[in-house]
């Protein structure tokens, strides 16, 4: 039996990178995981895989910088699976790599409308359910970010700060109504988000994470699954208001780094 088996598992950002191997994780764990995305064409691409590995899945069309599409995403989930037990708030996207005082404020709001106003909008749409079922697990997304500086990236890093005060915050207020809500915070992972950080600012910033990281590489979104699988699961039954640093050791140490001197 798999660790999730019979859960009700919603993922955001599902599509691509780390959101899409948590949500094939869950999966294959047993969940019956409802992935949303911007993207409709590899969203449904991927569900269409996991449905035909006889998987519970289903796609859900979700911007999560639109609240009416997040509620639509819990509604639907709640209607088709009866209930919700996992709320992944994986969606986020990258503005950085440049001083804070050349960021415009239309970067900055789009920037905490989608990574972090998403996950109050995630939160306050699942809780009501949650709390009714004395039941559920939320997984926000944060990030190495949160923990440490990073030249270029204040933005990023104040709307993952504020995710996992929130998140302890939230754990504190609703640990007596059974919800569990912790945070992951990965160091750097290899997705499309850092194909594009690569793509913006040269190849040196790829050796330069390498060298950040004590274990001497980046990370795999399956990595960033595993700890999410956990986490949604009953083992994690007295785990709450904690982040999980899933970082290669990125967070533990100072480390000097040539390339970015
Ligand atoms: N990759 C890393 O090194 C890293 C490190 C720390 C934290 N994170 C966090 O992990 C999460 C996933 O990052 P990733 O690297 O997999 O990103 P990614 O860019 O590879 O994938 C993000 C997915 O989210 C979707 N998406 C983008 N905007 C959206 C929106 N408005 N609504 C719904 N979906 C949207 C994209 O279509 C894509 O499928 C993010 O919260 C990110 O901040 C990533």
């Amino acid at each position: 039996m798999g660790r999730l088996q019979g859960k009700i598992a919603v993922i955001t950002g599902a599509a691509d990178g780390i959101g899409h191997a948590i949500t094939a994780a869950m999966a294959s764990e047993g969940a019956h995981v409802f992935a949303s995305d911007i993207d409709d064409q590899k969203g449904q691409a991927f569900v269409a895989e996991l449905t035909a590995k006889g998987l519970a899945a289903d796609y859900v069309h979700c911007d999560v910088a639109v609240e009416d599409d997040i509620r639509k995403l819990v509604d639907t989930a709640v209607a088709k699976g009866g209930r919700l037990d996992v709320l992944v708030n994986n969606a986020a996207i990258a503005i950085g790599g440049m001083p804070i005082h050349t960021m415009t404020d239309a970067q900055w709001h789009r920037l905490i409308e989608v990574n972090l106003t998403s996950v109050f909008r995630g939160c306050k749409f699942a809780l009501p359910h949650m709390i009714h079922q004395r039941s559920g697990s939320i997984i926000n997304m944060a990030s190495a970010q949160g923990h440490i500086g990073l030249d270029g990236w204040t933005a990023y890093a104040g709307a993952k700060g504020a995710v996992l005060s929130m998140t302890r915050q939230m754990a504190v207020e609703f640990g007596p109504h059974n919800v569990r809500i912790n945070s992951i915070s990965p160091g750097t992972i290899a997705t499309t988000m850092n194909d594009q950080v690569i793509a913006e600012q040269g190849d040196h910033i790829a050796r330069a994470w390498v060298k950040m990281h004590p274990i001497g590489r980046i990370g795999k979104p399956a990595e960033i699954a595993e700890a999410a699988v956990y986490l949604a699961s009953d083992a994690a039954g007295f785990t709450t208001g904690t982040d999980l640093r899933v970082d290669g050791g990125l967070t533990a140490a100072p480390r000097f780094v040539p390339d970015l001197v």
